[in-house]
């Protein structure tokens, strides 16, 4: 089976002023194969939002590497990396970063427009598709200060499915909402996620979402340890 990304020997650490260097993590392995799903859990602060984000070549790791489709994403320049990232990623931040000048369908068409296709009506109509299916039809024009924290929550997934990704990395997705909407929107995400075929790593605290991925981790002392 093919791997979309796989984790080598993988280490973090700050470095601080007037203070010995503070180790998040140290030589972690994963693999993660095409279409499975996979949930990471962990107490605040033991690293989960920096593993993702190494992951997706939005931070460096102090050593070790990350491959992309077998290649090493440390020797991509900026532009590759990006062009990789459009193309192959979906990442949903822990607090949602959509972009306050476009509505909530721009938004969710971003990687369109990064890539040059967004006039295309295939695009639209795919973007609307997704947004009625996380109840959002009826928001479309909205800018995100006039949506709440679970609606701009659900347009960041649907900016993160938009491109059909191989990859999603999703840190807390549901973090924000309340129990109920968390798990319709998981199921939600869940069902694109199948008909998309995408990989899936989810950050999460809730043990209920952890454990309806395929493989299950949790990020303890500075170790990624499987718990199933
Ligand atoms: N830029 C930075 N400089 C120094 N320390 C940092 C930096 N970013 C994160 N840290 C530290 O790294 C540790 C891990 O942070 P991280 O955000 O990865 O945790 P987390 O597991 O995602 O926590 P949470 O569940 O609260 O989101 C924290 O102790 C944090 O203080
Ligand atoms: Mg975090």
């Amino acid at each position: 089976m093919n791997n979309i990304l796989s984790c080598r020997n993988l280490s973090k650490s700050f470095t601080q002023q007037n203070a010995p260097s503070l180790e998040i993590f140290k030589d972690i392995n994963l693999e993660i194969a095409n279409s499975e799903t996979i949930s990471i859990v962990g107490s605040s602060g033991s690293g989960k939002t920096s593993l993702l984000q190494i992951m997706a070549g939005l931070d460096k790791p102090t050593s070790g590497r990350v491959l992309i489709n077998n290649e090493d994403i440390s020797q991509l320049n900026q532009t590759q990396l990006c062009a990789l990232r459009n193309r192959d990623l979906g990442f949903i931040y822990q607090f949602h970063h959509l972009l306050p000048e476009f509505t909530a369908l721009e938004n969710t068409m971003m990687p369109s427009i990064i890539a040059g296709i967004a006039h295309d009506k295939a695009e639209h109509e795919r973007a609307k598709y997704i947004l009625t299916k996380l109840g959002l039809s009826k928001r479309t024009h909205h800018y995100p200060n006039q949506l709440s924290g679970g609606e701009r929550q659900r347009v960041a997934i649907a900016r993160a499915v938009m491109n059909s990704p191989k990859l999603i990395l999703a840190d807390e997705p549901t973090g924000n909402l309340d129990n109920n909407t968390a798990h319709q929107v998981l199921e939600i995400f869940l069902e694109l996620q199948t008909e998309l075929k995408t990989s899936l790593v989810i950050v999460t605290h809730d043990y209920e979402i952890a454990a309806k991925m395929q493989r299950q981790y949790r990020l303890h002392n500075g170790k990624l340890e499987a718990l199933a």
